[in-house]
C-alpha cells in the first residue's frame, strides 16, 4: 500500500483513497495489456471508474480560484503549458493513469522481491536487520534480479543494424531490460543476491537515457523506509512456502503475494 499511499499524496488525493487505487493499479495494469494500437481505445475506456474520479478532481478544482489551489501534483499538471496551451483533461487524466503504473506497482513490486527475498534466506534477513547500511545494496539487487519492469518498447526512427540483426524504420523493438540486468559479463554469478555487489546499481531497472525513470530516487526512498519499517517490527520472517504467485502482466514482474511467518520484534 505503501506506493499508491505515495502517489496520491504526491497528487493531492486523500490517502485514505490508496486502497482503492491499488486495486484499480492492478486492473489497469492488467487492461493496458490487452490493449492494442489504433483500435481507438482511450484511457476512459481502460477504467472507466478511475477515469471518472480523475475527472471528480479535477473538476473540484477547477470550481475553486486558482490563487487557492494547493502546490501539488494536480495543480502541476493543470497549470502546466505545452507551447503555450494547457494540458487538456484527457492528457490530465492519462498521465495520471500512466502514473499508477510507472510508479505505484513498479515500486509495490520492488519491495515486494526485496522482502520475498530476505525472507528466503534467514540468515540475509538476520545481517540486513542489524547493518542497515545493507539496505541499498539490497535495494539495488532486488532491482536487478527482479527487474520489476521486465522490458520497454522502442520503435525505429531509421534502418539500423544491431549484431547482424537488421532492423527497419517502423520496426517495434523489445529491450529486454531483466536479461539486460543478470548479464554475466558485467554482473558474475548473476543470478545471485548478493548485497555486497560493488556494481549493483550499474543495472537498468530504471531504463537509460533521456526518458530514464525520473521516480528512481522517490522509488529507492519508498523502499528504503518500508523495509526498515519492516526489520524494525519482525525479527524473523520466514517463507511458508518458496514459490509466489507472480503477477499477471508480462510488463512488471514481482509477487502477488508472499505467504510469511512473521516473529514480531
Ligand atoms: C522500482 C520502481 C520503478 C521502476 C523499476 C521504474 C522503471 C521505469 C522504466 C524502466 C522506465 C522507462 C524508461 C525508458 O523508457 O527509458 C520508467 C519511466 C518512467 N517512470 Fe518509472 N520506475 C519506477 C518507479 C517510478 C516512480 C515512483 C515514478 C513516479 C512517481 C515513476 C515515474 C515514471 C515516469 C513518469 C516515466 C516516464 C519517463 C519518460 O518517458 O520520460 N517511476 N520507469
Amino acid at each position: 500500500m505503501v506506493p499508491a499511499s505515495v502517489i496520491a499524496w504526491v497528487l493531492g488525493w486523500p490517502v485514505e483513497d490508496a486502497r482503492r487505487m491499488y486495486r484499480w493499479t492492478v486492473e489497469i495494469c492488467d487492461r493496458a495489456m490487452e490493449m492494442r494500437p489504433g483500435t481507438g481505445n482511450s484511457s476512459k475506456d481502460i477504467h472507466p471508474l478511475f477515469a471518472a474520479y480523475v475527472e471528480d478532481k479535477i473538476a473540484e478544482r477547477r470550481r475553486r480560484p486558482e490563487a487557492d489551489w494547493p502546490d501539488d501534483g494536480l495543480t502541476r499538471f493543470l497549470t502546466s503549458e505545452v507551447d503555450g496551451e494547457r494540458l487538456s483533461t484527457a492528457f490530465v487524466r492519462t498521465n495520471m493513469q500512466f502514473l499508477l503504473g510507472a510508479g505505484a506497482e513498479t515500486t509495490r513490486d520492488m519491495i515486494g522481491g526485496l522482502l520475498y527475498q530476505l525472507a528466503r534466506d534467514p540468515e540475509l534477513y538476520a545481517r540486513v536487520r542489524l547493518d542497515r547500511g545493507l539496505i541499498p545494496g539490497a535495494i539495488e539487487e532486488a532491482l536487478r534480479v527482479y527487474s520489476p519492469t521486465q522490458f520497454m518498447v522502442r520503435r525505429c526512427v531509421a534502418p539500423i543494424e544491431i549484431d547482424g540483426q537488421p532492423l527497419a524504420a517502423g520496426d517495434q523493438v523489445f529491450i529486454g531490460l531483466a536479461s539486460a540486468n543478470r548479464d554475466e559479463s558485467l554482473f558474475p554469478d548473476p543470478d545471485r543476491f548478493d548485497v555486497d555487489r560493488a556494481n549493483a546499481a550499474e543495472h537498468v531497472a530504471f531504463g537509460a537515457g533521456p526518458h530514464v525513470c525520473p521516480g528512481a530516487s522517490l522509488a529507492r526512498l519508498e523502499a528504503g523506509i518500508a523495509v526498515g519499517a519492516f526489520l524494525d517490527r519482525f525479527e524473523r520472517a520466514e517463507l511458508v512456502s518458496d514459490e509466489f504467485e507472480p503477477l499477471h502482466t508480462p510488463m512488471f514482474y514481482g509477487p502477488s503475494r508472499v505467504l510469511m511467518r512473521l516473529t514480531p520484534a
